[in-house]
């Protein structure tokens, strides 16, 4: 699995279940990750998004709701990614806060977009350099880059 992200330097994700900027050309790199692979969401950021994201298979991770257009997760521990990577290939997680705390140690990858404004935010990514070194640099903006990180044993020498 992978992990895929916009953050501000500060970890800021959100603020008031909404993603606090619109940056162009953002949204495009998104979908061209994910098109036609599983994504892995939880329920708040399916609810902020409102339906089903097109021409992938999307897994919503949800307690007790119910939804219809999606494959509910109901518990995380059981969850095997490798039920949903037979045909669509590699899952991605694509947030919120809670679904990335509890996912990231399972993710050989992320995809990072650093959004260079500060935005206020009560939504935040998690800590992960210490498991995570930079495998190629994508993309540089004025507004964002985008970064490729790859599980490593930062810490051992
Ligand atoms: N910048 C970005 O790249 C990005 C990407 C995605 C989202 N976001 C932002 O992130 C924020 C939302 O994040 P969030 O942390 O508040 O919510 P979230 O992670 O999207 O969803 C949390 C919900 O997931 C379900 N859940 C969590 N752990 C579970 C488990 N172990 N088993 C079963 N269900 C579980 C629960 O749903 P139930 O309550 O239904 O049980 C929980 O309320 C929003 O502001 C959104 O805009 C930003």
């Amino acid at each position: 699995m992978k992990a895929i992200v916009a953050m501000t330097r500060n970890r800021v994700i959100g603020q008031n279940n909404r993603i606090p900027w619109r940056l162009r050309g953002e949204q495009g790199w998104f979908k061209e990750v994910t098109m036609g692979h599983p994504i892995l969401m939880g329920r708040k950021t399916f609810e902020s998004i409102g339906k089903p994201l097109p021409g992938r298979r999307n897994l919503v991770v949800t307690r007790t709701g119910n939804f219809t257009g999606v494959d509910l997760i109901r518990d995380l521990r059981t969850f095997d990614p490798a039920v949903y990577e037979l045909d669509g290939g590699e899952i991605f997680i694509i947030g919120g806060a809670e679904i990335y705390a509890a996912l990231l140690h399972r993710c050989d990858g992320i995809y990072l977009t650093i959004v260079k404004e500060e935005f206020a935010g009560n939504a935040y990514f998690p800590e992960f350099e210490s498991e995570f070194k930079i495998s190629q640099t994508i993309r540089n903006t004025p507004e964002f880059d985008i970064l490729c990180y790859t599980r490593c044993s930062c810490n051992e020498q």
